[in-house]
């Protein structure tokens, strides 16, 4: 039995932190199996017994795995006390359960970012001795020599340590710019560009193309899908998680906006066809076999961009601005903007499995 106490359980169905759950605990307001229980430290199983706070039901919610095609100048938080655009309302529309982000990406930084309810995928995932690969498409502002590169495949001092062993291959040069593939099994914070700035190779651009091999091929930024269960299948036997594979929730009615799966011709610079997949390409969608597409709102794209890792933006062939800059934006110039406080799942120790009945 799945046991766990019962203010964890309060507060991953955001009744309240886990302090404040004690105190609504002490206070009386919690019944288990219609008994009012006022100690601390009772386990329960939301599976097996009745849970009420207030007379409003908890209960344990299914596990959900979407991945989203982040775009650029969207915090991956759920939430950002600057108010920056973040991944919380791309993810809104996850009809299924409210599911938090598996670690993060930079505001810049584009690409797979795969989200959960499940607290322990998230956390084996992320967890640095399982090496969840993460690749990534990479220009850097110079002209990388295969010497740089074998420096970046060795490993990189960085102020918290040498990076691990990567896989790094040069795309093409764009002017004097270089255009890489990297493939790193860490996820120290603002990892590949500090590796680009400690190397002399400032990274001006940054996109995710895989996390444990999922890709968000096919997705437009912005937009999301749940992973199918021959995903979770292949990732359960690389990292042992999930528990259960599940099969992605039936939509409850046909999606008005589905997003029909492109058969976008790859930029020049986007080395998206070649990529290491975990399920096969996807075909169109087909009466209930149709992969489920999801996503908010459609995101703002910079008309100067032509692919969201390709096109780099035109502003004049000798500006040196960072490129990752998110566009039209007020923020200052040069800098690369980190994720910000407060994270997904893993990141913040968030769990998400339970909600009151009724609710999100
Ligand atoms: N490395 C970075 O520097 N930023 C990201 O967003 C991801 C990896």
């Amino acid at each position: 039995m799945a046991s766990v106490r019962l203010q964890k359980v309060l507060a991953a169905a955001g009744i309240a932190s886990r302090r404040a759950a004690e105190a609504i605990i002490a206070a009386g307001r919690v019944r288990v199996d219609g008994r009012i229980v006022t100690e601390q430290g009772v386990q329960v199983d939301a599976r097996v017994n009745r849970i009420e706070v207030d007379g409003q039901r908890i209960v344990r919610q299914s596990p959900v795995y979407v991945v989203l095609h982040k775009p650029r100048g969207v915090m991956s938080t759920m939430r950002d006390p600057e108010g920056r655009p973040s991944v919380r309302e791309l993810l809104a529309d996850v009809s299924a359960a409210r599911v938090y982000p598996v670690g993060r990406l930079d505001f810049n930084t584009s690409g797979v970012l795969l989200a959960t309810n499940d607290g322990d995928f998230a956390e084996a995932l992320l967890h640095p001795r399982r090496s969840a690969p993460k690749s990534y498409v990479v220009k850097v502002n110079g002209m990388m020599q295969e010497r740089d590169v074998e420096l970046w495949r060795r490993g990189v001092e960085l102020e918290d340590g040498r990076t691990l062993p990567s896989k790094v291959k040069i795309l093409r040069y764009e002017g004097d710019k270089t255009w890489l593939e990297l493939t790193i099994t860490e996820g120290r914070n603002q990892q590949v560009r500090r590796m680009g700035d400690t190397t002399g190779f400032r990274v001006m651009r940054l996109a995710r193309l895989s996390f444990a091999g999922i890709t968000a091929e096919g997705l437009p930024p912005g937009r999301w899908r749940y992973l199918s269960a021959d995903e979770l299948t292949t990732i359960k036997g690389q990292f042992g998680v999930p528990k259960r594979v599940v099969s992605p929730p039936r939509p409850k009615e046909p999606p008005k906006a589905a997003v029909a799966p492109t058969t976008r011709r790859p930029s020049r610079h986007a080395p998206s066809a070649k990529r290491a997949r975990v399920t096969p390409r996807r075909e169109a969608p087909s009466g209930d076999l149709q992969p489920r597409y999801g996503g908010g709102s459609p995101v703002r794209r910079d008309p100067d961009t032509r692919d969201d890792w390709g096109g780099g933006i035109r502003r004049g062939a000798s500006e040196t601005v960072r490129d990752d800059e998110p566009p039209r934006s007020s923020l200052g110039r040069g800098r690369s903007r980190t994720t910000g406080t407060g994270g997904g799942i893993g990141a913040s120790g968030h769990e998400a499995s339970y909600r009151v009945k009724g609710r999100r």
